[in-house]
């Protein structure tokens, strides 16, 4: 009955929804989310417990990254349902004596959500009871420079993330919108990109017809080169 009852009450943020807006106490001060944020990509995401495995290889993976991040216009901010202190003091065990592969000292200068109310990872559907009805599963979520939601990827308990990847979902969120183009499957900066299906008879003949600058395999299937400084730059702008 209690699972029924919370399952009622979490909401499920979808693609495309304007971030829900909440204030919060975090390890670096108090933050207006995503206010706090506009003019630039917020990436929130949540993980189960303070003083877990898998958890601390992630931050020190992720805190290892943030410059990376910060240099693509992308913030940081994490949350899980654990108090300040023990993310302060979490924090500070993972730089004093954790290291993951090869990485140690490692501090984490982005902010950490205390949540112990639950309040945002119900509002944000961290919580899904199939999975653990006292913890935030792995959600990873994607805020662009206007608040909306870009992407949404929710990885369970055991599974830690890779956060190359993420970075790569980044890169392609930002080069879709300079380029007004599709990124496909593995893509990377320097591989062709995917221009949208034509839109009338005369244009899908023209394409195939090779007069347009891109390469199509069939009408629907048009790829084009796309500069990789010029995407790199994008990515960084
Ligand atoms: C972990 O981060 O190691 C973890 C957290 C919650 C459940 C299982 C693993």
């Amino acid at each position: 009955m209690e699972n029924e009852n919370l399952k009622k009450i979490i909401s499920m943020p979808r693609l495309g929804d304007d971030a829900p807006s909440f204030s919060a106490v975090t390890t670096q001060g108090d933050i207006n989310f995503p206010e706090d944020y506009k003019g630039r990509w917020v990436i929130l995401f949540s993980h189960p417990a303070d003083f877990t495995p898998v958890c601390s290889s992630e931050f020190i993976t992720f805190a290892g990254m943030e410059q990376q991040f910060k240099d693509a216009g992308c913030d940081l901010v994490g949350l899980s349902v654990d108090g300040l202190y023990s993310h302060i003091a979490w924090l500070r065990t993972i730089k004093e004596k954790l290291s993951y592969k090869g990485n140690s000292d490692v501090e984490v200068n982005f902010p950490l959500i205390e949540d112990i109310s639950m309040n945002v990872a119900k509002m944000y559907g961290m919580i899904q009871p199939g999975e653990d009805t006292t913890k935030a599963v792995r959600a990873v979520f994607f805020i662009d420079p206007v608040g909306k939601i870009r992407t949404i990827i929710y990885y369970p308990l055991s599974l830690g993330r890779n956060f190359d990847e993420l970075y790569r979902v980044l890169q392609a969120l930002k080069t879709a919108d300079a380029f007004d183009v599709a990124t496909p499957a593995d893509w990377r900066p320097g591989d062709d990109v995917i221009v949208g299906p034509a839109g009338s008879c005369g244009t899908a003949k023209d394409r195939m017809d090779g007069k347009e600058d891109m390469t199509c395999q069939d009408w629907f299937f048009c790829s084009k080169k796309l500069d990789k400084d010029a995407v790199l730059k994008a990515v960084k702008g």
